[in-house]
C-alpha cells in the first residue's frame, strides 16, 4: 500500500457507514458548532469532508448568505456531496478534489475550519495546520473532532473472535505512516502555531445492542474486517468466525461496547 492510499477506501458500504457514523455523532457535531458560534452568514471550510454529511448540516446553519467549502481527495465522495447539498436546496457550496498536503488554501478566507476523522490519515499534519492558520480570518476558529485513543474500543462480554478483529485493526493503524491517535498531537501543534485553545473535551461513546451507538463499531468492524483480509492482517476464516459471534452478542441485552475515545477542540486564531 502506498503512503498516499486512503486505507478505509471509498466503496458504497463505506459511504453508507460514514452516513450512519454522522448520525451517531451529529449531536456532538452540532454542539461543537454551536459552542464555536457558527451561524447565519458564516464561511466554513470542511476539511476532509468525505461524502458531505457534515457539510450539508453546516450549509443549513450558515444559510444562503453563508458559504461551505469541502475539500477531499476522494472524487466519488465529492460528487456525492455536491448532489447531496444540491438536493437539499443548498447553492452556497463548493467541493474540491484535493490532496490536502498539496493544496494551497486562500488567505484569510474562512470564519471557521472543521475537521472530523481526517488527520489520523495525514502523515504530517503540521503543514496543513499552518495553512488552516493562514486561511482563517483573524478571530476565526479551527474546530476538530479526531481520535484521542482508538484502543479504548472494547466489547463486553469478551469474545476472542471480536478481539482478534480489533487487534488486526490496531495492527493496521501501526502499519500506517500516520498516527491514529492524532488529537493530542494536534493540540501541541496548534499551540506552537499561536492558536489560543479555547475548548477541549474528551468524548466517550458507550452503547448496548438496543442503542444506535452499538452499530458504530459494529458497522466499522464488519466493513473494515473485509479490508483487513485484503491487507493480509486477518485470515478469511477469522473474519468468517467474527460475523456470527457479533450477531450473537447483538442478541444479548447485557452486552455493551465502548467505542474509540474522541477529542474535540476549538482553537482560535488571534
Ligand atoms: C473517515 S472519512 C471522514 C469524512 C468526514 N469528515 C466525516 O466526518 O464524515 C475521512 C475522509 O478523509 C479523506 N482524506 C484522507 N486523507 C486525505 C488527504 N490526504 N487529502 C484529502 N482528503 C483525505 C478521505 O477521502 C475521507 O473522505
Amino acid at each position: 500500500m502506498s503512503a498516499k492510499t486512503y486505507i478505509l477506501g471509498s466503496d458504497w458500504d463505506e459511504l453508507e457507514r460514514l452516513r450512519f457514523q454522522h448520525k451517531v455523532w451529529s449531536k456532538e457535531a452540532f454542539d461543537l458548532w454551536s459552542r464555536a458560534g457558527i451561524s447565519l452568514g458564516d464561511s466554513v471550510l470542511d476539511i476532509g469532508s468525505g461524502p458531505g454529511f457534515a457539510s450539508a448540516d453546516l450549509a443549513a446553519i450558515v444559510g444562503p448568505g453563508g458559504f461551505v467549502m469541502g475539500l477531499d481527495k476522494t472524487p466519488e465522495y465529492n460528487d456525492f456531496a455536491r448532489n447531496l447539498l444540491a438536493h437539499s436546496g443548498h447553492t452556497n457550496h463548493t467541493f474540491e478534489n484535493a490532496e490536502l498536503t498539496d493544496y494551497t488554501l486562500p488567505e484569510a478566507a474562512f470564519d471557521f475550519v472543521y475537521s472530523r476523522w481526517v488527520f489520523s490519515w495525514i502523515n504530517d499534519p503540521k503543514p496543513i495546520l499552518e495553512q488552516i492558520m493562514s486561511t482563517l480570518k483573524p478571530g476565526g476558529s479551527f474546530l476538530f473532532q479526531e481520535y484521542m485513543h482508538w484502543a479504548t474500543l472494547a466489547v463486553h462480554p469478551k469474545r476472542k473472535e471480536v478481539d482478534r478483529v480489533i487487534a488486526a485493526c490496531r495492527q493496521s493503524w501501526e502499519n500506517m505512516p500516520s498516527e491514529i491517535n492524532i488529537g493530542p498531537t494536534m493540540v501541541d501543534e496548534l499551540k506552537k502555531l499561536g492558536f489560543r485553545i479555547q475548548h477541549i473535551k474528551v468524548l466517550p461513546k458507550i452503547g448496548r445492542p438496543s442503542d444506535m451507538v452499538w452499530q458504530w463499531p459494529g458497522t466499522f468492524l464488519t466493513i473494515y474486517s473485509e479490508k483487513l483480509v485484503e491487507y493480509g492482517l486477518l485470515t478469511r476464516e477469522e473474519r468468517s468466525a467474527f460475523i456470527p459471534v457479533w450477531n450473537e452478542l447483538e442478541q444479548d441485552p447485557a452486552a455493551f461496547v465502548c467505542g474509540p475515545l474522541m477529542l474535540e477542540v476549538i482553537a482560535v486564531k488571534p
